[in-house]
């Protein structure tokens, strides 16, 4: 399984990206405006942080407005994702996108069959949003089974890439059920490593080095 990064802070993405576990970014315009920075220079030293695909998102609502933003956002480096919303003008610049061997990241899908249309438009990755599909009443983690089902069934090369989960079990659960892709915020992909046990045995570890008096360096 992909581990993206939900986030456009580039001090975060360098600390992840040093463990090796980082397999891309993923942004989203509210991400921009909460980092405080210009969307392009961001985007571009994100890209120079990471070798995978860095999301970058069109805000255009028609297909035409969409490709012209597009246009500029793939040259600021060879590893930008074009994000595009679950529309018709979305897929189509989708399907136009990925003819010409763009990476696409289709997002805001809320249903399974939203996604198997973001599969026949040739969608690099589906973002399927779990979180908040549980927020309004919904159950987000079924969403993935269907879509893994789904996908799995016609065997389309389409990535599932789990968005907007919240906390680990949602993790957990993505692996389970084999979603390809999981992007988080830094904060819940940093609570993965965590464990009370690993603490405790720390504390130990340390209480009894202190008693033999010793030092490594
Ligand atoms: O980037 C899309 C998605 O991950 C947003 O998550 O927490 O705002 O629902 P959230």
């Amino acid at each position: 399984m992909k581990f993206f990064v939900d986030t456009a802070d580039t001090a975060d993405i360098r600390e992840l990206a040093a463990t090796g576990l980082l397999d891309g970014v993923t942004t989203n315009p509210t991400l921009i405006h909460k980092s405080g920075r210009k969307f392009m220079e961001v985007v571009e030293e994100i890209c120079g942080i990471v070798d995978g695909p860095v999301s970058a998102e069109v805000v255009a609502l028609d297909h035409e407005t969409m490709m012209k933003e597009a246009e500029i956002l793939r040259k600021i480096a060879d590893n930008v994702c074009i994000k595009v919303p679950l529309t018709i003008d979305g897929l189509k610049t989708c399907k136009a996108l990925t003819d010409e061997g763009t990476l696409v990241n289709v997002t805001l899908c809320f249903s399974a069959n939203q996604a198997l249309l973001a599969a026949k438009a040739g969608a690099s990755f589906i973002s399927p949003f779990v979180g908040r599909h549980d927020d309004n009443g919904f159950d987000g983690l079924k969403l993935i089974e269907d879509i893994r089902l789904i996908y799995d069934n016609y065997q389309f090369d389409t990535e599932i890439l789990a968005a907007s989960l919240r906390h680990p079990i949602h993790v957990l659960e993505c692996a389970k059920i084999g979603a390809d892709v999981i992007t988080a915020p830094p904060a819940v992909i940093k609570m993965l490593s965590k464990h009370v046990l690993t603490d405790k045995g720390l504390e130990g570890f340390a209480a009894d080095w202190a008693k033999t008096g010793q030092t490594i360096l």
